[in-house]
């Protein structure tokens, strides 16, 4: 193998820029060239790929987002756009892709994979939504992110006697929701996998003001089953003690300087990948176990579901007392 690709896909990632730097000066270390494919797989039907050095990925570790941008892009989901993407490939010389990404960029690396391209994954998303590996680049600044929020918030709450409903991103998974309200110390969190009531959350807030809080956090995923606006004007209709007031996180948990875990993890999954490459290793994904890097298979990652363990919740209602 002389030559290789890679990417960045889906939502952005605080990590991303690590894992490029890692992958770039690994490849180079083993005298192979790299070109970065800009903005995901929108770019590898454009033929949007340049050769990268090492110069180009100098100052970059410490930076959130992407220097190669990243797309999320229908016609690749199409066998024509498929074949398009082969075309560009072949067009370069690319022998190998590493898609650093999110699920749904990891279906596309498996779309890759089954025309005969060798493929490595690099799990890539705020969510934390990926089987086969504890954690993906970008949760832990996510998650730190959410819990400078919710510090904040919690300091006004308690200045004026005030209850807080806080929107986190998230996709369909209640991870980030979970973790931020273990270690942000919220009263209630909602979920998709366990979403009380309306009722129930009033009640529980209520329970707080009854029992002399001082402020009430409910922190509730965007891919809960209701709305939050509808849990608000819910909350306003029914008295529960405290004034309630609503933020909705958003993008600002994309964005930011990656933390020391997050460059960690980047740095280990990007050099990893590109040995793995050059080992015939391919169809895969690496992936966090326990303290090793590992590889899973792309098909095994696409296919299950990544499950938050009931732990987490039963510490979440204990401690919240
Ligand atoms: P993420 O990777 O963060 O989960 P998306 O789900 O939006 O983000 O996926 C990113 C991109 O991956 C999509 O825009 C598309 O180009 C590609 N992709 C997603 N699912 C598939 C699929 N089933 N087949 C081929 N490509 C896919
Ligand atoms: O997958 C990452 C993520 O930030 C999700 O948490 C969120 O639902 C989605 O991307 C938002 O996508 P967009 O950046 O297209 O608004």
């Amino acid at each position: 193998m002389k030559r290789i690709a890679v990417m960045t896909s889906g939502g952005d990632a605080p990590g991303m820029n690590a894992a490029i730097r890692a992958v770039v000066r690994t490849a180079l270390e083993y005298n192979i060239e790299v070109y970065g494919i800009r903005q995901a797989y929108q770019g590898l039907l454009s033929s949007d790929i340049s050769l990268l050095t090492s110069r180009d990925v100098s100052g970059i570790l410490q930076r959130g987002g992407t220097i190669l941008q990243t797309a999320r892009n229908e016609e690749f989901k199409t066998p024509l756009g498929q074949k398009k993407a082969l075309r560009s490939l072949n067009e370069k010389g690319i022998e190998g892709v590493i898609v650093i990404g999110g699920d749904g960029s990891l279906r596309g690396a498996i779309a890759l994979s089954r025309l005969g391209v060798p493929v490595v994954g690099v799990p890539a998303s705020i969510d934390n939504d990926i089987w086969g590996t504890n954690m993906s680049i970008g949760v832990d600044t996510s998650l730190n992110v959410i819990l400078d929020a919710l510090d904040r918030l919690r300091d006004t709450a308690t200045s004026h006697n005030r209850g807080f409903i806080i929107e986190v991103m998230g996709r369909n998974c209640g991870y980030l929701a979970l973790m931020g309200a273990i270690l942000g110390g919220a009263e209630v969190v909602i979920t998709p996998d366990q979403c009380p009531s309306m009722e129930d959350v009033a009640q529980q807030l209520s329970d707080a003001y009854t029992r002399g809080k001082t402020h009430a956090i409910a922190v509730i995923a965007e891919g809960a089953p209701y709305r939050t606006t509808e849990l608000m004007s819910y909350l306003n209709q029914h008295q529960v003690g405290f004034e309630m007031r609503l933020t909705i996180l958003g993008h600002i948990q994309r964005g930011g300087v990656p933390t020391a875990f997050d460059r960690l993890l980047a740095t280990r999954l990007g050099m990893n990948a590109v040995e793995r490459m050059l080992n015939n290793e391919t169809g895969i994904m690496v992936g966090l176990d326990g303290r090793d890097i590992v590889p899973v298979p792309l098909e095994d990652v696409t296919s299950r579901m990544r499950e938050i363990g009931q732990d987490y919740y039963r510490m979440a209602h204990m401690l919240s007392r």
